[in-house]
């Protein structure tokens, strides 16, 4: 019996502290280091070239990476469970990262394809990312901006506590299931985006740069494919461009199917009266879409004059739009220490 005595301590301790600051500072065991400048062998001074080195099997493998500012667009495609931790000493605060990516990179810079501007592209499921920041520094442009920052591709994608930064289509969150926690996530063009995937939102800030729409969904057909928002504060960007003010919408529907919920959110940014908006003049898309809002709050959304093919949805329609509703199995891989 007594051997049983310390760990039952520690885990009553555990979970005391469970909503208190949490250091994430020295590399689990048998994880790839990743550290700027490093000459230990076997540790990487690379973020890309430690992803790389990642064996191609299926075996679950963890890259830690310790503060600094790395470059470089990092793909992620091996068969086998990835996950990849910053330096922290606070892993529920992004406010807090020390671990910054960054890559620049557009279709105005050459790249063929959305995906492939992407800093960091998730290829293969079961991916984590916690208190990483990704950017994409390309910024504005009037045509061929589409700079992503994280490119989703793959099921079961969990970020957790990390910043992603860019200005046209910083997150495209496009197949499989994924979770955004905690996270910061800016932009000012259809800055949340994708086609296909199921994507939970929950305890972000969301921060818009400047005149546009959050999300654009591209969901083409009635299939299961949404993107749920619960609890998010909604931000103009420190450093937005003037232009923001009452310029800024919850979405417009990419697809004509479109499917965005957002409950529960605290609007702070100068929003335009009408909160959603069309896809664009002439060519609304907006017969068959489902943009709905439950018990939105804040200055953002005093005086809303909200357009007609948007819904406030009542409390019991609001209701089947939660996590398990969203992806049934997320027991089985999201990290329920980082929901409210
Ligand atoms: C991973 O496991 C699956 C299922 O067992 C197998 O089909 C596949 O070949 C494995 N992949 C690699 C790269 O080992
Ligand atoms: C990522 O994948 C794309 C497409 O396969 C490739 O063009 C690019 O070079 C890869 N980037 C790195 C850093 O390996
Ligand atoms: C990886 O993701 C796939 C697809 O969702 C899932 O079937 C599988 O169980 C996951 N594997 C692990 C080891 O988590
Ligand atoms: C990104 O690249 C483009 C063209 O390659 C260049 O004009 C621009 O200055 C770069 N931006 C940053 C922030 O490096
Ligand atoms: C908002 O302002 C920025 C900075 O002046 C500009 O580059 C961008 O094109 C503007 N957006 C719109 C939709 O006018
Ligand atoms: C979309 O699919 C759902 C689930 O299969 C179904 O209940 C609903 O009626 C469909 N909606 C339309 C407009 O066809
Ligand atoms: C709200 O959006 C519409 C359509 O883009 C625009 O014409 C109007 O000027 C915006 N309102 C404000 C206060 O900027
Ligand atoms: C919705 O509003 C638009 C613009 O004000 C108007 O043209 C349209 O007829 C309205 N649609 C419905 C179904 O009321």
């Amino acid at each position: 019996m007594r051997s049983f005595v310390l760990p039952v301590f520690l885990l009553l301790l555990g979970s005391a502290f469970r909503s208190a600051a949490r250091e994430s500072t020295q590399p689990p065991p048998g994880a790839v280091v990743v550290k700027p400048g490093t000459n230990v062998a076997g540790e990487f001074s690379d973020l890309g070239a430690a992803v790389d080195s990642l064996p191609a099997d299926n075996t679950s493998q963890v890259v830690f990476v310790y503060p600094g500012l790395y470059t470089g667009q990092v793909n992620i495609s091996r068969a086998g469970p990835v996950t990849i931790m910053g330096y922290t000493e606070n892993a529920f605060d992004y406010s807090q990262n020390t671990v910054t990516l960054v890559h620049n990179a557009s279709l105005a810079t050459g790249a063929l394809s959305d995906d492939l501007t992407g800093t960091l592209r998730v290829l293969s499921n079961n991916v984590s990312l916690y208190n990483l920041n990704v950017r994409n520094d390309f910024g504005v442009a009037s045509t061929n901006g589409q700079a992503i920052a994280l490119s989703g591709q793959a099921d079961h994608l969990g970020v957790y506590a990390c910043g992603l930064f860019s200005y046209q289509d910083t997150l495209y969150t496009n197949v499989g299931n994924h979770v955004f926690l905690k996270s910061y996530i800016e932009g000012a063009v259809d800055f949340i985006f994708g086609r296909h995937s199921i994507a939970y939102f929950e305890g972000n800030t969301i921060a818009s740069k400047g005149a546009g729409c959050i999300t654009a969904s591209g969901r083409e057909l009635n299939d299961t494919g949404m993107y749920v928002f619960n609890e998010n504060t909604v931000i103009a960007a420190p450093d937005a461009f003037a232009n923001v003010t009452g310029n800024v919408f919850l979405g417009r529907p990419w697809g004509d199917w479109a499917r965005v919920i957002f409950k529960n959110t605290n609007v702070l940014a100068p929003m335009n009266k009408t909160i959603w908006s069309i896809w664009d003049p002439g060519d609304d898309r907006t017969d068959f879409i489902l943009f709905g809002e439950y018990d939105s709050f804040g200055p953002g959304v005093a005086g809303a004059d909200r357009a007609n093919f948007s819904t406030v949805l009542t409390g019991a329609q609001a209701a089947q739009y939660t996590l398990v509703d969203a992806i049934p199995d997320y027991r089985e891989w999201v990290d329920g220490e980082y929901l409210l």
